[in-house]
């Protein structure tokens, strides 16, 4: 049986190449694509949703969430993705209908649905799914399993000590860690292993397909802000985080207690890991620690096969 899940996204660069991902798979049943203000504000997210999915030819709800934060402003990162989020891309305008309930009722609808069996990938703040458990108490018995691109370990991209994700909403993090539902953290400390070579992008879009140009100058963009950090290749986060999910052992993984740091002056939305087991509590959160590059590389090509 194919994995229903519900993406919750901030279209965002790697956000797009996850979408692109995600939708190749055989393996998920996406019911509905949420969206999230982020990288760019809402009606961006929300659009670059649309005309994504429009693009593969597939369908599913896609559903507007929140504009930002739960309490604070929102923090975009145009200087990463483009003012449009999606870098210099130009895509058709979509022709899906936006779903008629927002991304916290769809959540719960399709929660009901699957009884227990819905998946959640989020590549964006967590806003969203902390008002869908605020809403709905019952929804954390609910979830078979959210794996998420965000936090770390050890680094931080956004400060010395936060990553994007976490540090947009960490007030939503909070609410999400502690939720109970089993969770993967799919951070910085993996995706950073996961680079794609300038010369894999190439052997990756070389099909001259129907989509290689627009995952081309997706993979380009990302190349080239990745290297103004000194990165080999392109880190293409969230990718990381939909491939988890088609397979589970593309990823090494280890089960600690992971908080949420919400006050802190110079630690605002650092996950902070208890690795050494000091707290005595019990695990949260399984941490995603390495990939196997190389078959994350094969994802790509076999995905391109299948946009053919
Ligand atoms: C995360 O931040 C965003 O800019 C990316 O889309 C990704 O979800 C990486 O820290
Ligand atoms: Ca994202």
């Amino acid at each position: 049986m194919k994995i229903p899940v519900i993406i919750d996204t901030d279209p965002g660069v790697d956000d797009a190449i996850a979408l692109f991902l995600a939708f190749s798979s055989d393996k998920l049943d996406i019911r509905a694509v949420t969206t999230v203000g982020g990288n760019i504000p809402l009606e961006k997210t929300t659009k670059n949703s649309i005309d994504l999915v429009s693009y593969f030819g597939k369908s599913a709800k896609i559903s507007k969430g929140a504009s930002g934060p739960l309490l604070r402003e929102l923090e975009t990162a145009e200087w990463v993705h483009g003012a449009s989020g999606i870098a210099s891309v130009k895509l058709p305008k979509g022709n899906i209908e936006l779903y008629e309930k927002n991304a916290w009722d769809t959540i719960y609808e399709e929660a009901i649905k699957f009884e227990g069996k819905l998946n959640i990938i989020t590549l964006g703040p967590l806003t969203n799914i902390a008002i869908a458990l605020m809403k709905y108490p019952d929804l954390k018995d609910k979830i078979e399993r959210i794996t998420l691109m965000g936090g770390a370990c050890y680094i931080g991209n956004t400060t010395p000590a936060a990553e994007f994700n976490i540090y947009v909403d960490a007030e939503a993090a909070d609410i999400v860690f502690k939720s109970g539902i089993p969770l993967t953290m799919v951070g910085l400390d993996a995706t950073h292993k996961a680079v794609v070579l300038e010369e894999e992008i190439n052997e990756i879009t070389s099909s001259g397909n129907r989509v290689s140009s627009v995952v081309k100058e997706l993979f380009q963009s990302c190349l080239s802000v990745c290297k103004l950090y000194g990165a080999e290749g392109a880190i293409v986060h969230d990718a990381l985080a939909v491939a988890a999910v088609i397979d589970p052992s593309i990823i090494s993984k280890k089960e600690y207690y992971v908080s949420i740091e919400t006050k802190g002056e110079l630690t605002y939305g650092k996950t902070v890991v208890d690795i050494y087991d000091v707290t005595k509590n019990k695990p949260n959160v399984e941490v995603a620690l390495g990939v196997d590059r190389e078959r994350f590389v094969q994802m790509f090509k076999g995905m391109m096969r299948e946009y053919a």
